[in-house]
Order: C-alpha cells, then structure tokens, then sequence
C-alpha cells in the first residue's frame, strides 16, 4: 500500500557545519546507568572490564562514535558533591539518591573514573556543577581539580589521587532543571546565580575557552529562555539547555512496548513537536544574539514511558522498541535541520535507563533499535548540512494528523552525500522522489531498519531481532533519486 508520492529538494549547501555534539548521550547516576550498567565495580571477575567500565560498552560506544557525554545528572546534579567521590575508595561517604529509588551509594564510582572512561571513549565530557545545594566555591573548586595545570591546592590533590595531567575539561552545566529539581527557582533569581556561579568557574587556559551552559526550559517554557537570554550577558553564556521529552501524559504514560497505535501517534506527535520548540526557542535566542554565539543544547531528550513490570518504578528502566527507533530518526532529522543553532544534544539516558541505546543483564548487553539508528546517522557528525524542502503526505488517524516523512541531509568532507529518511506512517509506504540536480551524484548505496511489528524490541533471548539490513529500493534517474520507504522504517542513504 503506498501513499501519494512525496517530494523532496535538497539544496547544495547552507554554510552550516552539523556539529557532531549533536550525536551526545547522557549519564546520570540514577538507577542501572552507572552503578551495574557502565561500572561494575574494580575487581568484576565476571565481566571484562578497564578500570571497573564493562569493555563491551565501551566498544558498542566507540563504534557509535559517540561524541560527548553529559554526567552525573540530571536531578542528581544538584545534590552531588564531588569531593565526595575522589580519593581512597574505602575512605569516601554514602551518598542516597534522593531523587532515583532512594538508593544509598558509596561514591565509589566518581570523577576520575568518569573522566577516564571519556577519555578511553573518544567522547568529550559534559559536567553538571551543584547549583541547587552546592556553592559557587564548590563548583570553581571542580574546574581547578580537573583543569589546572600547574601547582595549586586542587590540582596537586589530583596528583595526589593519580592523575598527574588535567583533563581540560570544556562543558560545564551550571545547575540542571533550576526551575525543578534544581532548586525551584523562578528564571529572574536563576540568571542571577547562573552569572555568580559563571565568574568563579575559572578557563585555566587549556580548554580553547570553558563553555558555560545554563538549564534550560522545560517543553514551551519560552519565558524561562526569555529572561534568562534577557539577563545573562552573551559573552558569559555559551550555551543554553532545552530539555523535551516524548510523552503521552505525565500521569500515564502506559508500557514502553504494550502500546496502541493512538499511544504510538501520541507520542510521535509528542517527538515532532521538538522543532517548533526548537524553532521558537531559537527565534528568542536570535533576538539577544543575532550573530548565534550561544549554542541551543537540548541536553534532555528521548522517549519516556512506564518502567518494565516489576523493575523499581525510580530507576527509569524501560524496553525500546520500533517506536523508539521513529523518535530517534525524526529527532535527529530536526536537530540537523536547525544545526545553526543546536549545536549539541544529549539522548536521555545512555544504558538501562529510558530511551537507552544499551541494556545490560548481568553479563548480558543488548543493543536497542535507538542504538542502531544513532550508528546510521553518525556519518551527519561535523558534515556539511544540505538543507531539504519536503513535501510530505500526511499519516492521519482519528482526524489527526503528523507529516509522515521526514528528511536531514548532509555532505561529509570527502564529498559523500547522506541523506536520511523516516516514514512514521503505521500503515503505508512512501514513494519518494528526490530532486538531487544540486548534486550531481549517480550513485546510491543504503541500509534500512525496520521490523515487522512497531512493537518490536530486542530481548536478551533475541538480541538481534531488529538491526539495520542493506537497503535497495532506491535508483537514481536523470538527477532524480527514487526512494520506496516501507512503514516505519528509517533509511540512511549513501550517494556519490
Ligand atoms: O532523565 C531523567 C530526569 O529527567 C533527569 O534527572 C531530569 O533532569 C529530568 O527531569
């Protein structure tokens, strides 16, 4: 069953670099993510690891190119105390989760062991500071530990704890969710406090200059981007949070794999409404910045259902299935199409917890149809954006409506052109055709992922159910490129 034909242009080039930021992920120190998802302890004698993190992560992770990873929340951020979570293991305080389960901790997993997991990663770290219950001295504090090269109290205690050469770390949140869990404040007293805490977070020279990130809005708080874009300087503000995620209703949100087409259309309607908050929130963010030098950061997104049956309702544990690989395609479609302004983005969160690329049982570890659709579109990281003009058809159900298609496009630097596409419609295939005279391209290869069911998921017991597959319903005719995109489906195209 095919729709009435789609068609898209693709335009030779923006200018607009996709900054592979983007591609980020996001671990938080809330339920399986750190403690038995990435760490399982210093002496595991059962599951390979470096230094306490499971090696097959790390892989799964490098093959991913994941470029950036935000820690140690979230929530937890703002009751974190870092100094609690350096030196002699058997010396540190607990610490209980208040915000996750209620869990106590033993800090036994802390700065050094993420800093040095990023690092055997490739992937840039992303640190959230303690606004809510820490101090600006605290804070600065963590910039010179990590930072500082030369002798100093905080940089020779880093010695002192192993570590001779600083991390030159460049992303610091300040706070997360002020508005929330970060401390209930209203965005007027947040500016303030993002501009105390900002001055003492010293760039000791090695960094190429800190990128100091407010917390952002929550969803279509545009006032909360208002003020603060009204009273934080643009010299001292590098980026600014928007967080969404793709929900039904916060009082009930239903099973992450047990779901109805209405809760399947529901919640893509609820993914698709991130480029009109990214659209909006830029439109304000241009009015005090015109010459776009703060970077939008939607450092929170992703799909965020019921726990699994029987899991501890605080520690976020959820399947992802076909759905999920929908919200990750289109997501990451608006996100490149708005890379003048989003110039980094954190999938909420990396394992076990949420829309998670990786779920781990024990020594088992899966991969998630997420997971795959990040592989697929990480050769978007730092190419050029070829912006589209899209035509769609409308997937429809009960009067409703949603664009059915969607496209991001890009060239890499050895002139490659990859286009991506998604078709959320439950039902019909898309017949697409693209106009690529701008190209001048003759060639196309691809690789597709799909499933027979949107309710589909890898299991511990059928890991491999849903992967991506070459793909070959596309041709390429007199500067017309040919695409038949079954039901949701995502497809990566490769020309030349
Ligand atoms: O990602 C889970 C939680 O969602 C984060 O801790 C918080 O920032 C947000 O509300």
């Amino acid at each position: 069953l095919f729709a009435q034909q789609t068609t898209v242009v693709i335009n030779s080039t923006s200018g607009t670099t996709i900054n592979k930021n983007i591609y980020g992920h996001f671990a938080e120190h809330l339920g399986r993510c750190i403690y038995g998802g990435f760490y399982v302890g210093d002496t595991s004698k059962t599951i390979p690891n470096t230094d306490g993190v499971r090696n097959d992560i790390i892989d799964a992770l490098k093959k991913l190119k994941i470029p950036n990873l935000r820690w140690p929340g979230g929530c937890f951020a703002d009751t974190y105390h870092w100094k609690d979570g350096v030196g002699p293991k058997d010396k540190r305080p607990t610490i209980v989760n208040k915000w996750w389960g209620g869990v106590t901790e033993d800090n036994s997993f802390g700065t050094h062991n993420f800093l040095n997991m990023c690092e055997l990663l490739g992937a840039e770290p992303y640190l959230t500071g303690n606004v809510g219950s820490g101090s600006p001295q605290e804070m600065a504090d963590w910039v010179q530990y990590v930072n500082f090269e030369g002798k100093s109290p905080m940089s020779d205690w880093r010695k002192q704890n192993g570590r001779e050469q600083p991390w030159k770390v460049k992303f610091w949140g300040i706070g997360n969710e002020a508005w929330g869990c970060g401390g209930n404040m209203r965005p007027e007293y947040y500016a303030d406090e993002f501009r105390r805490f900002a001055t003492f977070m010293t760039d000791w020279g090695n960094t190429g200059g800190l990128m100091r990130i407010a917390s952002g809005a929550s969803d279509a708080d545009y006032n909360w981007t208002e003020t603060l874009m009204k009273n934080i300087p643009v010299d001292m503000l590098g980026g600014l949070g928007v967080h969404h995620y793709s929900i039904i209703d916060w009082g009930h949100k239903s099973s992450a794999t047990d779901f109805t087409e209405d809760q399947y259309f529901a919640t893509m309607k609820s993914a698709l409404q991130m480029d009109e908050l990214v659209t909006k929130h830029a439109a304000i963010m241009d009015k005090y910045d015109p010459k776009k030098k703060v970077a939008m950061i939607v450092d929170e997104w992703g799909g965020w259902y019921d726990v699994e049956p029987g899991t501890n309702p605080g520690f976020l544990y959820q399947q992802n299935t076909m759905r999920d690989a929908m919200i990750a395609g289109v997501t990451l479609n608006i996100f490149n199409n708005h890379a003048d302004r989003v110039r980094m983005a954190n999938l909420a969160q990396c394992i076990n917890v949420l829309q998670a690329v990786i779920l781990t049982d024990k020594e088992k570890m899966i991969l998630t149809p997420t997971y795959h659709v990040m592989e697929m579109y990480n050769v978007h990281q730092d190419a050029a954006l070829l912006p589209v003009t899209v035509k769609t058809n409308d997937y429809s159900l009960n009067n409703q409506k949603l664009p059915a298609v969607s496209v991001s496009a890009s060239k890499d630097k050895s002139g490659l052109v990859h286009i991506s596409l998604v078709n959320i419609d439950a039902h019909k295939a898309q017949n697409i055709n693209v106009d690529i005279s701008s190209l001048k391209l003759s060639n196309v290869t691809g690789r597709i992922l799909t499933s027979s069911k949107l309710q589909n998921y890898n299991s511990f017991d059928e890991p491999d159910k849903i992967k991506p597959a070459v793909f070959n319903d596309a041709s390429i005719k007199a500067n017309t490129l040919n695409v038949k995109l079954p039901p949701f489906s995502v497809v990566v195209l490769e020309l030349k």
